[in-house]
């Protein structure tokens, strides 16, 4: 696919076949990451990916969805991701100045996802004290994101934006999500 259409492509998922997504494919995925662009070239981030139903079935409730409209956008029984990539920064390396790091690696994960079918929910809503306890992460390890992973159950497309930030659902359950005219946000040579 071409990487301007996986970013048009791209949209907020949060209900998922429940089909299994493949160890070789989520090691992909981790690997784009890898790859983003880092300041400094320091890498201070890791990744822990969970996949196995117990660990899922543990780190799903801690997980805060679609809040404009919660509980609508909730994933359904059944419908839950199927993986999850934490993005975790660890502070030995760097303690500070990772926030564009772990953007640029959730963002790269996020499009490697639309390449190969998948979809993503980007998580920062997440209780991650009990996530710490549950995955035994060291204190030494910030968890910065998440990123829930399945298949997509569900369709998401670009709204005009009218005054509001908040994404609806239709009656069929379709995701509609605003966003800004490019006319109002770019300006050539000066503001
Ligand atoms: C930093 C960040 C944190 C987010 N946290 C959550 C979250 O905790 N729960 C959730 O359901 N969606 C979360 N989202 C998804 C946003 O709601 C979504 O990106 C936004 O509504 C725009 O939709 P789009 O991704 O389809 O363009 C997050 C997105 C970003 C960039």
């Amino acid at each position: 696919m071409d990487v301007y259409d996986a970013i048009v492509r791209r949209r907020t998922i949060r209900q998922f076949e429940p089909r299994p997504v493949g160890r070789d494919l989520l090691r992909k995925i981790v690997d784009a990451a890898r790859l983003a662009p880092s300041a400094a070239n320091l890498q201070p981030l890791e990744f822990l990916v969970v996949d196995e139903r117990p660990v899922r079935a543990k780190i799903f409730p801690l997980a805060k969805w679609a809040a404009y409209i919660a509980p609508l956008g909730n994933p359904r029984p059944g419908h839950e991701p199927q993986a999850y990539v934490f993005v975790l920064v660890n502070t030995k390396v760097r303690d500070k100045l990772y926030e564009y790091d772990v953007g640029a690696a959730v963002e790269n994960m996020a499009l490697a996802a639309v390449g190969e079918g998948l979809a993503s929910c980007w998580l920062i809503s997440i209780d991650k004290a009990k996530a710490r306890d549950i995955l035994r992460i060291p204190e030494s390890h910030l968890i910065e994101a998440v990123l829930a992973l399945g298949y997509p159950a569900e369709t998401s497309a670009v709204a005009e934006y009218v005054d509001s930030p908040r994404y609806w659902k239709d009656e069929a359950g379709g995701f509609h999500v605003p966003k800004r005219r490019l006319a109002d946000i770019l300006r050539f040579n000066a503001y």
